[in-house]
């Protein structure tokens, strides 16, 4: 049974009023999740704009079905990773688009209803894909990789000071015991990080939890792959906006952006949420929203020189 869980839609009119959807436009939803997003783009595009919406999480596709049904034909759902956006267009023999979003991470849903132990909060399996496809899990990581590269794990993808420690802990605990739910990480995690060193703003497996996510779902080269496949999709004064969580996510926007002589920025600090939207929205905390344009063939050659 999926539980029911509402999923606001980060920076929502922010990152719509970007992509400036149009009748007649294709555009292409990364991350279509719930499908509020697309839902916005959908409704300002109209009659007869079309969103071409991926997913890899088949539970998320089938609640964006449901949410975007009354839209018809004008939505495509693909159940697939955004990395292969360019291949699933030239399949539909789509060449160019209108516009790009990316909202990545996790839905409210996956977060606290889908029990596949994204939350250090509670007992869940750890499980920790979003495509159920795949075949690594959070436990078998746990269980199977060596204390070097966990340590790295939770150094580059979570930033965690303690990493060596906090792996020398969790290979010490699979000597008499496999890891199977979230509370026995959480337990190693707090037993390895001394008081004195815990974080004061946020819970102390918050960057373990993270850096194990990132790394069971492959995130940060799947976003690689779109930051430098992606714009070659984009027709001219067509928009790519990326909606990041964290730091690391941020940084490889930032650059991959910069270092395209193709686009021009249409952000120039990235946007971040308002207090209103903080106030009903805390997820929206992290949130940093960054946009560019796709340039005519002439400026992307000048920009080159
Ligand atoms: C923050 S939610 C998107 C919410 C959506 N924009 C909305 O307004 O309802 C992120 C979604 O992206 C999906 N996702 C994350 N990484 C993905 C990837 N590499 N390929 C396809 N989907 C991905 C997740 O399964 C999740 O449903």
């Amino acid at each position: 049974m999926v539980k029911h869980v509402i999923h606001r839609s980060v920076l929502l009119a922010e990152a719509v009023d970007l992509l400036d959807p149009r009748p007649g436009g294709i555009y292409v939803d990364g991350n279509l999740g719930m499908g509020g997003h697309s839902r916005e783009i959908l409704r300002r595009s109209a009659p007869s704009g079309r969103v071409i919406g991926f997913d890899w999480d088949e539970a998320a596709l089938d609640m964006a079905r449901h949410n975007l049904a009354e839209f018809g034909h004008r939505v495509d759902f693909v159940h697939d990773n955004f990395a292969v956006i360019p291949e699933r267009l030239k399949e539909r023999r789509v060449e160019k688009i209108d516009g790009l979003l990316l909202d990545l991470g996790l839905s409210s849903y996956q977060l606290t209803g889908s029990e596949r132990g994204f939350s250090f909060q509670g007992s869940e399996p750890l499980d920790m894909r979003m495509d159920k496809r795949r075949q690594l899990t959070a436990a078998k990581l746990l269980n199977t990789a060596s204390a070097a590269d966990l340590a790295d794990i939770f150094y580059h993808y979570g930033e965690e000071r303690q990493a060596r420690r906090i792996a020398a802990f969790v290979v010490e605990y699979r000597r008499g015991k496999n890891f199977v739910s979230t509370d026995q990480l959480v337990d190693v995690v707090e037993r390895a990080v001394p008081r004195r060193f815990r974080p004061k703003k946020i819970h102390v497996a918050t960057k373990v939890f993270q850096a194990l996510r990132i790394a069971v779902n492959g995130e940060l080269d799947n976003l690689l792959k779109i930051l430098m496949h992606g714009p070659q999709i984009l027709k001219q004064g067509a928009v790519f906006a990326v909606i990041s969580f964290h730091s690391l996510e941020d940084r490889l926007v930032k650059r991959a952006f910069q270092n395209n002589p193709s686009l021009s920025a249409v952000t120039r600090k990235p946007v971040i949420a308002g207090e209103d939207e903080l106030l009903v929205n805390p997820r929206a905390r992290s949130a940093k929203l960054r946009a560019v344009r796709q340039q005519s063939p002439a400026t992307a050659k000048k920009g080159m020189l």
